[in-house]
């Protein structure tokens, strides 16, 4: 399989999927009951679509049993070599409302969900974090680009120079418009500290009303240990040859703080530094320890 080099579209390193299908991206025209989760690769995605589909679904434990890409929650710029749909051709089959996921910075995503004024979900985790996790990811995953030494990693994302580009950039944009768009703005530190207080909020955003007891069995069907021996969750349906998982897993540590284990003193001053750089004109509380 090839690793794919990156595209610049509208000014962001994407993937180099099938590049005269972004206008189709773009003119996506959604319902306004339909759902999105938005995120920076790694920030939670999995976690929060589970969440958020057992909170649609009553927690039905038979929607974990269901592989969390493809029909049940379709990525929307995910481009297929056919046969295999593409998410946008999946999107369009199915009856509102949908939920969707994105991994676009906010200036990319499609007019349409804000002017049907949808409900969208951020997902954002601290720098340090997110950076390994992707490091990690980008290692397995057989169609990004090889992540290359760890040193050089660290500099390709404080130059913003990965897929769905700059880190800083992302997690900013979202935030900048979470009251005006009323984008439901999450923290993974916050859904590791306490779970349950996040799905409570998540399903009062959604406007749903659950038994306690149902809440209960969300938190635990979610919780990290569950989802890592879920088949469905952990991604090992997805083939060896594009996820190889024996170099690193799908569901590796799903830890705050595990960035210690990585950065070298010095790494981390560099980081910190430039970090208080790019982060200087907002205040995002975000947290690299819980
Ligand atoms: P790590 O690589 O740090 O373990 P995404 O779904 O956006 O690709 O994010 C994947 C990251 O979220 C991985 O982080 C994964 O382990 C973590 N994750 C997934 N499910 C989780 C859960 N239930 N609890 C905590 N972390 C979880």
């Amino acid at each position: 399989l090839q690793r794919f080099p990156l595209v610049e579209v509208r000014g962001i390193p994407l993937m180099n999927l099938i590049a005269e299908n972004w206008s189709s991206v773009w003119d996506f025209c959604p319902d306004p009951s339909d759902l999105l989760i938005s995120t920076y690769p790694k920030a939670g995605t999995t976690w929060t679509q589970e969440i958020v589909d057992l909170l649609l679904n009553n927690g039905d434990a038979e929607i974990c049993r269901r592989a969390p890409t493809s029909e049940r929650i379709p990525f929307l710029e995910i481009f297929s070599p056919p046969p295999i749909p593409s998410g946008l051709e999946l999107i369009k089959k199915m009856k509102p409302p949908r939920f969707i996921k994105t991994h676009l910075p906010i200036q990319l995503v499609p007019e349409g969900f804000w002017e049907k004024k949808c409900k969208v979900i951020y997902v954002a985790r601290n720098a340090k974090d997110n950076l390994v996790s992707y490091y990690h990811f980008d290692r397995m995953n057989q169609t990004q680009p090889e992540p290359g030494p760890w040193e050089e990693y660290i500099q390709k994302f404080i130059k913003g120079k990965l897929a769905w580009g700059s880190w800083y950039d992302h997690v900013k944009g979202y935030w900048r418009e979470r009251e005006k768009r009323n984008i439901l703005y999450l923290f993974y530190e916050d859904m590791k500290e306490d779970p349950r207080r996040e799905i409570v909020r998540i399903m009062q955003y959604l406007d749903l009303s659950l038994p306690d007891d149902i809440i209960d069995k969300i938190v635990e069907l979610t919780s990290f240990n569950v989802m890592k021996d879920n088949p469905m969750a952990n991604y090992t349906f997805i083939p060896k040859i594009v996820f190889d998982q024996s170099i690193s897993a799908f569901m590796r540590k799903g830890e705050v703080g595990d960035w210690t284990n990585y950065f070298t003193p010095a790494q981390s001053q560099m980081f910190d530094e430039d970090y208080t750089r790019q982060m200087a004109d907002v205040d995002i509380p975000f947290r690299t320890s819980i």
